[in-house]
């Protein structure tokens, strides 16, 4: 008896050690914004940070194009007085990765004449390394290894606070908007722009998006907010006709997979989607079909055995649930097996 459970222990600490070693997590400062002088003043990166959890290891990008703007670390003291003299590091080149090495809180400028005064600074504050066990509030977000094969319908602002417009930065803006969402069949985009100034258009063809030829496009929808259901897996893309706002940057492509996002029927003339892959037969939450949230795989990422899913905890449905950075799921997804294999094998060794 006392023997299993200290195998058990170890098994865990060493499964959750292997694991948390991966757990790195990417964050684009300001999202599509990137970094710069922001519309609103300080408070979109205040807000920005506010939804993050930041972590030992995890890395910053900050997306900037170099010599119009810079991101300096410095004091506490300076970033309250925007004081941009001897910062305590200073990256000029843009984008800009920088990994958090230490806990606390960060202060991040940018040093060019009162951009730091009109609002360009971050502060955030880094935990220390992840704690053994899976973060206590199931609400915070953390990295799902894989996709889960079903969720509620997501609606999204396209490029958020931006809305759809020329962005200041170019086509990276809607990029690196689109690089942090998953999108599936059923989700829709909101085109939020000034109507007369800008409309929506679906493009025909990668080759006519890429050349921005807006001769080949469907019927532009005039009328902000536009809303448009995603009906089809696949690369689809978007373009403002305006001439030269697409050349400017204007356009947005998005990667569509083909599992619906939602597991209750939904009125509509295709069969339904059986899913390509079969999902993982284990976690089936047993409570009711309205619990919507993700659940985690098979053996990922936790490592004791997680009490099951007790239905739909407190948090909003539909908020929250924001993808992991496509850049990071699959390396995390094909370690995530890892402390699964140690565990069968420490088992097998023990028993
Ligand atoms: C700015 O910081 C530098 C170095 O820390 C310090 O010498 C200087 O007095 C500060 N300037 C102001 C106006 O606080
Ligand atoms: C910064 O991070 C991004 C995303 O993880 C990566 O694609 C890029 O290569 C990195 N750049 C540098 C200079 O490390
Ligand atoms: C960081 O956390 C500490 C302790 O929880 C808090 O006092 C401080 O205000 C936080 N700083 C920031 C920048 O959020
Ligand atoms: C669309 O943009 C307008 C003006 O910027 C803003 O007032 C409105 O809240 C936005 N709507 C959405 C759905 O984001
Ligand atoms: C733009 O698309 C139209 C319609 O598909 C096509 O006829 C035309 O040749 C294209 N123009 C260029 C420059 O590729
Ligand atoms: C969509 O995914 C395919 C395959 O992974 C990739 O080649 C393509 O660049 C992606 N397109 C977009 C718009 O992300």
């Amino acid at each position: 008896m006392a023997m299993k459970f200290n195998i058990l222990a170890i098994v865990a600490i060493l499964a959750a050690t292997l694991h948390c070693s991966v757990a790195q997590r990417t964050h684009i400062v300001g999202d599509s914004l990137g970094w710069l002088v922001p519309p609103g003043g300080s408070i979109a990166y205040t807000t920005w940070a506010s939804k993050q959890t930041f972590t030992v290891g995890d890395v910053l990008i900050f997306n900037f194009p170099t010599g119009i703007h810079n991101v300096a670390q410095v004091t506490r003291t300076s970033f309250d007085a925007c004081n941009t003299t001897s910062p305590i590091s200073l990256t000029t080149n843009g984008p800009a990765n920088i990994t958090l090495t230490t806990a606390g809180e960060h202060y991040y400028i940018c040093t060019f004449s009162s951009h730091c005064d009109l609002g360009q600074k971050l502060a955030i504050n880094v935990s220390a390394a992840p704690s053994t066990s899976p973060p206590p509030q199931s609400a915070t977000p953390s990295p799902v290894p894989a996709p889960s094969p079903s969720r509620t319908p997501q609606t999204y602002i396209v490029g958020d606070n931006l809305g759809w417009l020329v962005p200041p930065g170019g086509s990276l803006a809607y990029r690196t908007w689109a690089a942090t969402k998953t999108f599936l069949v059923g989700d829709i985009l909101v085109f939020n722009f000034t109507s007369g100034a800008h409309d929506v258009a679906v493009v025909t063809s990668k080759a006519a998006y890429d050349s921005c030829n807006t001769s080949a496009t469907e019927t532009p929808i005039t009328t902000s907010p536009a809303r448009i259901t995603l009906t089809s897996p696949g690369e689809h893309f978007y373009v403002c006709t305006f001439p030269q706002h697409c050349s400017l940057g204007q356009k947005l492509a998005i990667n569509v997979t083909g599992l619906a996002a939602t597991p209750t029927p939904i009125p509509s003339p295709v069969p339904t989607p059986a899913p390509t892959r079969p999902p993982p037969s284990g976690p089936v939450p047993a409570p009711a079909p309205s619990s919507t949230r993700h659940t985690p795989p098979p053996s990922g990422s936790t490592t004791a055995p997680a009490p099951a899913p007790s239905g739909p905890t407190a948090p909003s449905p539909a908020d929250d649930v924001s993808a992991p950075p496509a850049p990071n799921s699959a390396p995390s997804f094909s370690v995530a097996a890892l402390p699964f294999t140690f565990l069968s094998i420490a088992l097998a060794f023990f028993y």
